[in-house]
């Protein structure tokens, strides 16, 4: 493998995996992080990569739902593989504004499958606008990897675990829009033979998480001595993956899964939103004890819990049986939830550059100073 698309690599997931296999894979080709900026991306996540690795990295501005680009990326750069992880990707967002959801999610997974399957099947600058040649897919040394969430699956109760065969019911306009591009995914597997793969993660943490996601908005707050929201009863359980061990297992899937599979992602980590809350206060009460931290005003960390209107169609429990990526490939979660949540948190405290820039918006005007839409 020598050139690798990945989009959404300013965002979260995308920005620690265009990292991992930088830094830490033993990859020596070339990466092309594409990805559109939206709110949630901030090429500030990989300044020093890209400073770093000059000569293996570049950055295009641009959306996965534009045929065009896509289509010049592809006959540019002959990628061997595609990372896709670019997405609309906070459910409350989805709740009130579904479209970009459908318009990212959907049209842009579709336009990037044709585009591969154009470009791997030797039809040269990609599709139009989803006019495809019918063709199926050529190159067999090449992938395509789907990075998609464990909440296709819908809400579990009190026991059991998703598998990679339990039927989809999203529930959400962002589950629901990431369970039809899986299906969209799938079925280009299944009609034109391309050689994709999927993973269904659970939710992650850790650094240069966007603070709109439970733990960043939960640990920024704390450090503010703002209110820290709970939605409902705080008993939703969530399962919980350090980041850079999801992208350790997209790594795998992508060197090492079978073509057409899918293989679910977990971190073993079940919590309630409010024990997860409390661990936050706790890391935050060893890194910066609340009578040092002038903005708690004598109150400790646990003290601002809030609870609020819970989320409307709040799924209440996932849990993710990750047995089939243990087995085939190996993978399995390193981190402890204690260990890191203080990582996270000491992150966070190590980095207020970053997080003003996000908090203040700063962040966007060195964007629209700095980068213009490539041409790729
Ligand atoms: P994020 O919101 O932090 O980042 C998404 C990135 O995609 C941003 O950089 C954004 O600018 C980019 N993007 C959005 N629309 C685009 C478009 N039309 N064209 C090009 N780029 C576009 O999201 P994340 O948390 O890093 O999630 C990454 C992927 O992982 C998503 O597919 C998400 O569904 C999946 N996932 C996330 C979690 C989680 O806990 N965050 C868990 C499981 C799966
Ligand atoms: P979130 O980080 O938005 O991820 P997802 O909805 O994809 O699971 O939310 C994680 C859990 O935390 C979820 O059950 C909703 C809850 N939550 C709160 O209680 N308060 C908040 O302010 C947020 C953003 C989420």
């Amino acid at each position: 493998m020598k050139t690798i698309l990945v989009t959404g690599g300013a965002g979260f997931i995308g920005s620690n995996f265009v990292r991992y296999v930088l830094e830490r894979s033993g990859f020596k080709g070339l990466i092309v992080n594409l990805d559109k900026l939206t709110y949630a991306g901030n090429p500030e996540n990989l300044a020093d990569i890209g400073r770093k690795y000059k000569d293996r990295y570049v950055f295009v501005k641009g959306d996965i739902c534009d045929f065009a680009l896509l289509g010049r990326l592809f006959k540019k750069h002959k990628f061997d593989a595609v990372a896709h992880f670019a997405a609309e990707s906070h459910v409350d967002r989805s709740i009130f504004g579904p479209r970009d959801f459908v318009e990212t999610n959907i049209h842009g997974t579709f336009a990037l499958l044709e585009s591969a399957r154009s470009a791997w099947a030797g039809h040269g600058t990609g599709a139009s606008a989803g006019q495809g040649t019918g063709a199926s897919a050529g190159r067999r040394d090449v992938r395509f990897h789907h990075v998609s969430t464990d909440e296709v699956y819908g809400s579990l109760g009190a026991t059991g675990k998703f598998k990679e065969t339990t039927p989809y019911d999203p529930r959400s306009p962002y589950s629901a829009s990431k369970a039809a591009s899986d299906h969209l995914v799938r079925a280009y597997h299944h009609t034109y033979g391309l050689p994709v793969t999927i993973s269904n993660c659970s939710n992650n943490y850790g650094p240069w998480h966007f603070p709109e996601k439970l733990i960043p908005l939960v640990i920024l707050n704390a450090m503010e001595g703002k209110p820290l929201p709970v939605y409902g009863d705080g008993r939703n359980v969530r399962d919980w993956l350090y980041v850079e061990d999801h992208c350790a297992a997209v790594w795998r899937i992508l060197l090492k899964g079978r073509p057409g599979e899918t293989y679910n992602v977990g971190g073993d980590c079940e919590m309630k939103n409010i024990d997860v809350v409390k661990n936050v206060c706790a890391a935050l009460e060893e890194l910066l004890p609340s009578p040092e931290n002038p903005a708690l005003k004598g109150k400790n960390y646990e003290d601002l819990i809030t609870f609020v209107k819970d989320r409307p169609g709040h799924d209440r429990r996932y849990a993710i049986d990750f047995s089939k990526l243990k087995r085939e490939l190996g993978w399995r979660p390193s981190a402890d939830f204690t260990g890191g949540i203080l990582r996270t948190v000491r992150w966070y405290l190590d980095n207020p550059g970053w997080v003003k820039n996000v908090k203040t918006g700063a962040y966007r005007k060195w964007l629209d100073k700095n980068y213009r839409r490539s041409r790729a």
